[in-house]
Order: structure tokens, then C-alpha cells, then sequence
């Protein structure tokens, strides 16, 4: 029988001496349990009696006793000489814990939700390492230097406040330098006051929804929409309502015919996600008015809003807004690193403490001393220096993609004509497959497609694919692109397609989306 080394496990026996069950009766309870549940594996040798009797404060005789009798049941087994260990007949952890768990799992269901959350099955996770991979900046050019210098600096100072529990609302250095950052690349003025660190827009999506509906209210999303976005409005119980999109970006009319006392709706205004269009100054307004009205909330999702690569680009909303109705949520996933997790609402002075409050009760507060890295980063201008390198090199991924999807894919996919912007772009298929199974094998061919279909709520779906770029080389683009052609092929096999949905899909490229 091998050995395992000595398990400090048996520290965590605890006794009480007021319970009825006496010590030994305990003793042994607590080594079966360990055994069964697997924390104790076959081989660990268990402290001799004289050990378990001395630091738990018993009796020796009750030690010995329990010892001989989880001998006789056959947990433990002695080897001259040695000691006490746990038997090995008793193996791992018994397949019954293991499937009564994965039974609980499955019958899991949060009760205050009507619909069952998406799986992460349905929530892909873009693979950065995959080429097209959607919505990752260029990973490879994370500015490191900078980065590993500040925080060597701050590390160097030892900040003892940046140890212990920080601000619910974010380090004040960082929302100064977020506060001016905003004025200077996004034209937006507000005070650090109004900003809240978060983690990553995606905690901002949900904090607003908690902080600014109830249960069961309605909420617009656009269709199609970010359906990451749309899993923590539907974690927080709100009733979803997709509102068309089209060239203009959200259908305001369609949206108050459909839901007019709706509390909140998501959008994004500076570049729709996905379809890549810059919405309206006439919606924009239609938008406002709308939320005047109703009492409603604007929720602006601006992920991506610093990528305008030509054409004339508007202000966010926020900046349009005079009625104190419109939150802005910025993450800085898309202009440094999504593994940062970090991102920022601004929003209405009134509001703050209510969304610090939530934020504390959610998990307290982003991490202080990455905070305080960002901000010197953001301070010392080295994010405008990055970003303006980053948009230079986004324009050559772009145009590689373009190229690359008129050279190896014509007749089959179409580029959308959407404003050049952003990290992604979206082409649209151009004959009969279905665009969830090409996706799946393209992933089998190391091709990252987001099926466009599935970033529709509703039935009506628009088929192509959601296309990163910034995180692709130019030389991979072509070899990329040519695998996705390969896998739409293989998709069209007669079945998969349906001519409905395809005389739908150009239907729906023809009004713009
Ligand atoms: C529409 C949209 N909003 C926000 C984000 C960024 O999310 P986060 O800041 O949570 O990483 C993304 C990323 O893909 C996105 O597509």
C-alpha cells in the first residue's frame, strides 16, 4: 500500500461538547463522512491516537476507542509500524454523492424567473485564440511594458490602503481619470462623482436593471441584440422586449406600439452590436422623447464607441441628453483587455448612492490596486497612445477582412455596409445554409463564427455570421476566411437550409438590418 503524505485535513474536526452525541461517536462520524465524501483518500495516514487525543482535548481511551472502531467498519487500516491509515478499499469518493449532485444541478431553477437562464452553451465564450473571434481586441499587443512599469511602481510603494476595503464606487483616481478620459475621446462631461467602477459592462447591465426596475417590469432590447446583455436583464426577472433594428438603429414607434411603459432599454446608439449601424440623430431624439414620457430609463451601452474609422461620427447619446435619462456604461474590455474586467456607468448625480449601494452589497468593489494601475495608465496618456496605435492597425485588420471575403467568399457571404467601426463586421449569407450549423463547423476547422441568427430573441432571423477582426492577423484572415467557406459548403446539405428563412433573411438585409 503506498503512502500519501500526512493529511492536515483532521484539523477541521471540531467537537461539541454540548451535543448529546458523545465525543467518540463523533470522532468516528466525522472520519466515515471524510472518507466517503472523498476528503480523505485512501493511503492518507490519520494522526496516532496520542495526536487526536492531545490536540482536540479528549480522553486517549475515546481517541483508541474510535480508532478501533472505524478499524472494525473498515475506513482505517493499520500497518505495523506505522500507524493508522485510510483503507484502500474505500477508494474515492462513491458514485452516489457524484450523481445526486448532478441530479440537484439538473433540477435547478431560479424560482423568481419565468424562463430558465441560457446555458453557457448558448452564451459562447469567444475563443481569443481562434481567428474572427468576435469582440477581442489585439490581445497580442497589450501594451505590457507600460502596464508591468506602473504597477511595479505602485507595488514599489506599498499603498497599505489599497490592502484593505475600498470604495464601493471605484478608487477616486481612477474615476478622475475616467471623468477626463470621457471629455476628451468620447466628448462627454461629467463629474468622478458620477461614476461607478464596475465589473465590466456587463456589471453595470446588471446593476442598472436592479437598480431601476422591478421584477416582472418590461425592458426594450434591441433585435438583434448583445445576448450577453440580455441573460443578466433576464437574471434580474425583467421582461424582455426585442425592438427591431434597422439602419437607423432602434425602432422607437415599433418599440412604444410593443411596450410603452417600459422602464429601461438597452441600446447601442455609437454602433449597434451586432449589425454595425450608427443610429439616427431623428431616433435618438424619438429615443429621448420616448423616455421623457414614459419615465423611463436609457441604458447606453457604448463598448466599442472609440473605434470610428471614417465617416462622420456622432456624439453618444448621453452627450444629447438633457433630460438626465440616459446612463452610459463604457468597459474598457474592448480598448484594453477583456480579462481586466473592468468598466464604468456614469450616471444621473441623484443615482449614485443607490448604484454604490448595490454594488457593495454585489461584491464591494473592483479590485484597488488594479484600479490604481489603470488609472496612472490612463493618466500618463498611454491609453490615447495605445488606442490611436490600436485604430491604425484595426483599419489594415479591417480592410485584410474585406479583402479577404471578396477574394474567397463572393456569391457566398456579403459584407454589411454599416459604418467602418468597431472590432467586428457582419456578413450576411448570400444563398441557403443554415448559418448555427456552418458556425459549428467552422469552430471543428479552428474558425471562430458567431452565428448572426442567434443574436435574435424572436423568430425572425437574419443569417450570417458576426466577424472579429482586431484580434486576427492580416495573413490569417484569407486561410480563416477560406476554412469558414469550407464549413458553410459542408452546412448546405439539402435540409439544413430553408427557403423561407433565406427570402427572410434578404428581406431583412433590404430594410438595413
Ligand atoms: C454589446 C457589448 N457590450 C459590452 C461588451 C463588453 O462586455 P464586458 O465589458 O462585460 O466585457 C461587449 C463584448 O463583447 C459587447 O458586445
Amino acid at each position: 500500500m503506498s503512502s500519501r503524505p500526512f493529511s492536515p485535513l483532521w484539523n477541521s474536526l471540531a467537537l461539541d461538547r454540548t451535543a448529546t452525541r458523545s465525543l467518540q461517536d463523533q470522532i468516528v462520524d466525522y472520519f466515515r463522512a471524510a472518507v466517503l465524501e472523498g476528503r480523505l483518500k485512501a493511503g492518507t495516514r490519520v494522526p496516532s491516537s496520542r495526536a487526536l487525543a492531545a490536540d482536540h482535548g479528549v480522553a486517549r481511551i475515546t481517541a483508541v476507542q474510535a480508532y478501533e472502531r472505524l478499524v472494525a467498519e473498515g475506513y482505517l487500516a493499520s500497518r505495523p509500524g506505522s500507524g493508522l491509515f485510510v483503507a484502500e478499499s474505500q477508494g474515492d469518493p462513491p458514485a452516489k454523492p457524484a450523481a445526486a449532485i448532478r441530479r440537484s444541478r439538473n433540477r435547478f431553477r431560479a424560482p423568481t424567473l419565468k424562463r430558465p437562464l441560457p446555458t453557457m452553451a448558448m452564451l459562447p465564450r469567444p475563443d481569443e485564440r481562434l481567428p474572427l473571434a468576435t469582440g477581442i481586441p489585439a490581445l497580442d499587443q497589450f501594451p505590457w511594458r507600460d502596464w508591468a512599469r506602473i504597477t511595479a511602481r505602485i507595488h514599489r510603494e506599498r499603498p497599505l490602503d489599497a490592502l484593505g476595503h475600498g470604495d464601493p464606487q471605484g478608487e477616486r483616481e481612477l474615476r478622475e481619470a475616467i471623468a477626463q478620459y470621457l471629455g476628451a475621446a468620447r466628448g462627454i462631461t461629467c463629474a468622478a462623482e458620477q461614476i461607478l467602477v464596475v465589473a465590466g459592462s456587463q456589471q453595470g447591465i446588471d446593476l442598472a436593471a436592479r437598480a431601476l426596475a422591478r421584477h416582472g417590469d418590461a425592458i426594450w432590447t434591441e433585435e438583434p441584440g448583445y445576448p450577453v446583455g440580455r441573460a443578466a436583464l433576464q437574471a434580474a426577472a425583467l421582461e424582455r422586449i426585442p425592438v427591431p433594428v434597422d439602419a437607423e438603429g432602434i425602432d422607437v414607434a415599433a418599440g412604444v406600439k410593443r411596450a410603452p411603459t417600459a422602464r429601461l432599454a438597452l441600446v447601442t446608439p455609437s454602433h449597434h452590436y451586432p449589425l454595425g449601424f450608427t443610429m439616427s440623430l431623428r431616433r435618438r431624439l424619438a429615443l429621448l422623447d420616448w423616455a421623457e414620457r414614459a419615465d423611463a430609463w436609457v441604458l447606453e451601452d457604448d463598448y466599442d464607441g472609440e473605434y470610428r474609422y471614417g465617416g462622420r461620427p456622432l456624439a453618444p447619446l448621453y452627450a444629447l441628453d438633457r433630460g438626465h435619462r440616459v446612463l452610459y456604461l463604457g468597459t474598457f474590455s474592448k480598448v484594453l483587455a477583456p480579462g481586466l474586467r473592468l468598466g464604468y456607468l456614469v450616471v444621473p448625480a441623484g443615482a449614485v448612492d443607490a448604484f454604490a449601494a448595490l454594488k457593495a452589497a454585489s461584491d464591494r468593489h473592483a479590485p484597488s490596486l488594479t484600479q490604481r494601475v489603470l488609472a496612472r495608465f490612463i493618466g500618463e496618456g498611454r491609453l490615447a497612445a495605445h488606442l490611436r496605435r490600436m485604430r491604425g492597425l484595426y483599419v489594415r485588420r479591417r480592410r485584410a477582412l474585406l479583402d479577404a471575403l471578396e477574394r474567397e467568399a463572393a456569391g457566398l457571404l456579403q459584407a454589411s455596409d454599416a459604418p467602418e467601426a468597431g472590432l467586428h463586421l457582419v456578413a450576411r449569407l448570400a444563398v441557403r445554409a443554415d448559418d448555427v450549423a456552418a458556425s459549428r463547423l467552422a469552430l471543428e476547422k479552428r474558425v471562430y463564427a458567431a452565428a448572426l441568427s442567434t443574436y435574435y430573441a424572436g423568430p425572425k432571423r437574419a443569417r450570417g455570421f458576426v466577424l472579429g477582426f482586431a484580434n486576427t492577423r492580416e495573413d490569417a484572415m484569407a486561410p480563416a476566411v477560406r476554412r469558414l467557406v469550407e464549413a458553410i459548403r459542408e452546412a448546405r446539405r439539402p435540409g439544413l437550409g430553408d427557403e423561407r428563412a433565406m427570402q427572410g433573411n434578404s428581406a431583412t438585409w433590404r430594410r438595413g438590418a
